[in-house]
């Protein structure tokens, strides 16, 4: 039987989701540039917080490392933040907005009935199914998706292989991780997948060429890279093989 059948799996924050949209909410506590440094230092102590989890053998959910990683980018300003503040922002955290190329990139997904797109993130199955149901910019898409694969069952974050490998048992391709896609903005992420034998897309919004010099380039790189979602769809037909079994 042919199966041509590829699973796209979509990275969600930083991907589909900006975590730099929450800035506008954050304004709401502070000015308008403190805002702006607070939700990329929230996002990077985020990712940090994930990276030392691992490191340290100790699994903390992403809700709770998101909740300590802003307190943590608000008192490094020298502020401090209520409670009822820090929960409202958590809300918030579920409904952010997504980047412009995603509503053209999951609708054209539609008519490709050969792609199954799941999303594939490190936050909690309560964050991500949120976003993806609830969030006026995602909700019109949610039937894009098949799944959401989240890593609260490994207790381990990107880029542990455990969560790349996690995810291709969860569709079906536990072995043949070079039928998975992993399409991503985040570098980490895309070298992880890489490390792993999945084929992976990096999406280069800001245009600045890839520099993630972690690993050799011939094997750290991103299979494609393009600069919108919109080219996602052609990038991996393109490289489509038919699989017979
Ligand atoms: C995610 C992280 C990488 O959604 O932001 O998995």
């Amino acid at each position: 039987m042919a199966s041509s059948n590829i699973v796209v799996a979509f990275d969600a924050y930083g991907t589909l989701l900006s975590t730099e949209s929450i800035a506008k909410k954050l304004t709401e506590s502070f000015g308008e540039d403190q805002a702006k440094t607070i939700a990329a230092e929230w996002r990077k102590y985020q990712l940090e917080y994930t990276w030392r989890s691992n490191s340290m053998n100790q699994y903390i959910d992403f809700a709770t490392i998101t909740r300590r990683s802003l307190l943590h980018a608000v008192t490094e300003q020298g502020k401090s933040i209520p409670h009822s503040q820090v929960e409202s922002l958590m809300e918030s955290y579920d409904s952010l907005s997504t980047f412009p190329d995603v509503s053209p990139c999951l609708s054209s997904l539609a008519s490709v009935p050969s792609i199954t797109a799941v999303v594939f993130s490190n936050g909690t199955y309560d964050m991500v199914s949120a976003s993806v149901t609830r969030s006026p910019d995602l909700s019109p898409h949610a039937s894009a998706f098949q799944q959401i694969v989240v890593v609260e069952d490994v207790r381990r974050f990107k880029p542990d292989p455990r969560v790349y490998e996690h995810l291709a048992r969860k569709v079906g391709k536990e072995g043949r991780m070079e039928e998975v896609w992993l399409v991503s903005g985040n570098p980490f992420d895309v070298v992880g997948a890489n490390a792993c034998g999945m084929k992976t897309c990096w999406v280069d919004r800001a245009g600045n060429g890839w520099a993630d010099r972690l690993v050799a380039l011939d094997v750290g790189r991103p299979t494609v890279i393009v600069t919108s979602l919109e080219d996602v769809v052609d990038a991996v037909k393109s490289l489509q093989v038919v699989v017979y079994r």
